[in-house]
């Protein structure tokens, strides 16, 4: 289902990248469940992106336990379903997730995506209902017409990646007012993200959320950086 925005609420999107079996991702729920009712949720939308094979497990626990997640996919097919060997289409992510992150610079890095991908995938998204969460990884990154979810993403401040050092306020700032001349979108900042540092980002103009990967595979703390925002 597509998700209606409440503008007001803060979108902290869990990267799990390719971390985790389907009990690790179960674990961690069950963490979050001993804790949810104590966290400050009113103002803030949760959305897990675990694997694909773990995802009709988190779906199940999600349902069963009343737990208040949204869940999505790192990556679609380009495709429709039908005689893609190894793909998973938007069609068959969409029996368990709501959003699909698209674009991420470990995509372009590793599996050759780019903006043609991009424009392929995201149509598959919003032809099955789906809300795409778009990375670009600086202020002239191509955006698709229609998007509404678009996550600043520079390269260089992934964890993960060469300096991993998280963007400034001020460089966010900067960007997002730039990538807000031709996009209605609701922007979010990813890049080493975490409970130290997330609230040095609240209060950006147009800031909506966080994509957070790194920081998201530990329960404790993602629930810390939860409690900071
Ligand atoms: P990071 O990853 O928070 O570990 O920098 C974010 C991402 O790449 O989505």
């Amino acid at each position: 289902m597509p998700i209606n925005y409440t503008m007001d609420k803060l979108l902290i999107v869990a990267n799990w990248k390719s971390n985790k079996t389907v009990s690790e991702s179960i674990e961690f729920l069950q963490k979050l469940k001993m804790v949810f009712l104590s966290l400050p949720l009113s103002n803030k939308e949760l959305v897990i992106l675990p694997q694909f094979i773990a995802l009709p497990a988190c779906a199940a626990f999600a349902k069963e336990n009343n737990l208040p997640i949204s869940l999505g996919v790192q990556t679609v097919s380009s495709f429709s379903d039908g005689a893609y060997t190894g793909e998973v289409s938007a069609r068959q992510a969409g029996e368990f997730a709501s959003y699909v992150l698209l674009n991420h610079s470990e995509r372009k890095k590793y599996f050759m995506e780019n903006d043609e991908s991009l424009k392929e995938k995201f149509s598959q998204v919003v032809r099955n209902n789906l809300t795409p969460i778009v990375c670009v990884q600086d202020e002239n990154s191509f955006i698709p017409n229609g998007a509404t979810c678009v996550v600043y993403e520079p390269p260089s401040a992934i964890s993960t990646f060469s300096t991993g050092i998280p963007e400034s306020r001020e460089e966010v700032e900067k960007v997002f007012e730039k990538i807000k001349n031709n996009s209605s979108a609701k922007l979010l900042y990813g890049g080493s993200v975490s409970e130290k540092n997330v609230n040095e980002y609240v209060g950006i103009p147009f800031l909506a959320g966080f994509l957070v990967g790194g920081a998201s595979l530990d329960p404790e703390t993602f629930i810390n950086l939860i409690k900071a925002c």
